[in-house]
């Protein structure tokens, strides 16, 4: 069984996409964890999935130590020799600091007896939350109690092959990007969409943001020293608009074509979520940009189905296709990827 964290409010949605993607899947719906799904998921892309625990098992285990030795059983003479490994351990359960201190506990424990005992193994252990590569493996742990909880430990290469469920952050959680000089909160959007694809603008490139204002998109594309041309109907900070790298469009962001391929096209436009889709449709089949990141936006919560069109149709057209709800989003989802 794979399973998917996920928050109450979240699960009803989740559900219902994996029974959109998997038909006739068989699902647990686990109280205060998230759902556990019988079915062949790897290479989906499931929106409302932050993390997922492929094949997990659940564990029982009395003290720290049990934890760590279990940790050790599922990766030792399983996980490839001498290639690297990530180990993931958080708490869903409680208040405050006790499960964060307990996982940590753990962790340091994993590390004593894996000094003592399996040197090779702790050498090859990696603290990174750069995007999986087809050498790394991942063992997750989450604990649901402090004496219960599930396990999964995803071996290379396979582990490749989940990334666009596997999320290199612990639990799926990528910690909020704080810039009080950015225009809105927004720009954490793009900050969390960089660090999950494992790609970010770079000084130099060049970048087309699509609705641009107030401009704290434009404002990370500028200060990593990109070129930026914003599209809006308003204009942007003023400081921004006196930046020698950025040109405004006034224009309608759904007409707008670029002259020629782009480095990165943003786009987090206000509109109905199928037309951010198509806007994004047309651009990869029309191949105007290298990298996207594209908020989709919803009014309630029963257009969420309209998303398979873009898992069907987006894919096929990129090198690497995400889509997840960020978590800085609010009722919205991110398409990001490499085409
Ligand atoms: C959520 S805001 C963008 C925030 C921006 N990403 C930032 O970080 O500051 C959405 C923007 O889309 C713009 N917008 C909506 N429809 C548009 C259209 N058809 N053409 C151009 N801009 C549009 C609105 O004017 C608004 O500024």
């Amino acid at each position: 069984m794979h399973l998917f964290p996920a928050e109450p409010d979240v699960t009803p949605f989740l559900a219902d996409e994996l029974r959109r993607t998997a038909p006739g899947v068989v699902l647990r719906e686990l109280e205060g964890v998230g759902i556990g799904a019988d079915a062949d998921l790897q290479g989906c892309r499931l929106a409302f999935a932050r993390q997922t625990l492929p094949n997990a098992v659940a564990v029982q285990a009395v003290s720290i130590n049990a934890w760590a030795d279990r940790i050790i059983e599922a990766v030792a003479g399983v996980f490839p020799d001498a290639a690297p490994w990530r180990l993931h351990v958080w708490p869903g359960y409680g208040e405050g600091r006790a499960g964060e201190n307990r996982c940590e506990l753990i962790r340091t424990a994993v590390v004593e007896r894996l000094k003592k005992r399996r040197r090779h193994l702790l050498r090859s252990l990696e603290d990174s939350e750069a995007v999986f590569d087809e050498e790394t493996s991942l063992v997750q742990c989450f604990l649901t109690a402090p004496d219960g909880g599930w396990l999964s430990a995803c071996r290379a290469p396979e582990l490749h092959a989940w990334r666009h469920l596997v999320s290199c952050f612990p639990r799926g959680h990528v910690p909020w990007a704080e810039d009080k000089s950015a225009p809105s909160r927004a720009f954490a959007k793009l900050v969390e969409a960089e660090a999950r694809m494992g790609r970010r603008i770079e000084k130099g490139q060049s970048c087309v943001d699509l609705g641009a204002s107030p401009g704290s998109w434009s404002y990370v594309a500028l200060h990593r020293g990109a070129r930026v041309t914003a599209v809006d109907r308003s204009e942007l900070r003023e400081d921004l608009m006196r930046h020698p790298g950025l040109r405004l469009e006034i224009a309608d962001a759904f007409k707008f074509k670029p002259e020629e391929v782009v480095d990165w096209l943003v786009c987090d436009v206000i509109a109905a979520p199928q037309r951010s889709m198509d806007l994004l449709l047309e651009w990869l089949r029309e191949g105007r940009m290298r990298n996207f990141v594209v908020t989709i936006k919803f009014k309630g919560h029963d257009e969420y189905a309209l998303l398979e069109t873009l898992k069907r149709e987006a894919p096929p057209l990129c090198a690497d296709f995400y889509l997840t709800r960020l978590c800085a989003n609010k009722n919205e989802v991110c398409a990001f990827g490499v085409v």
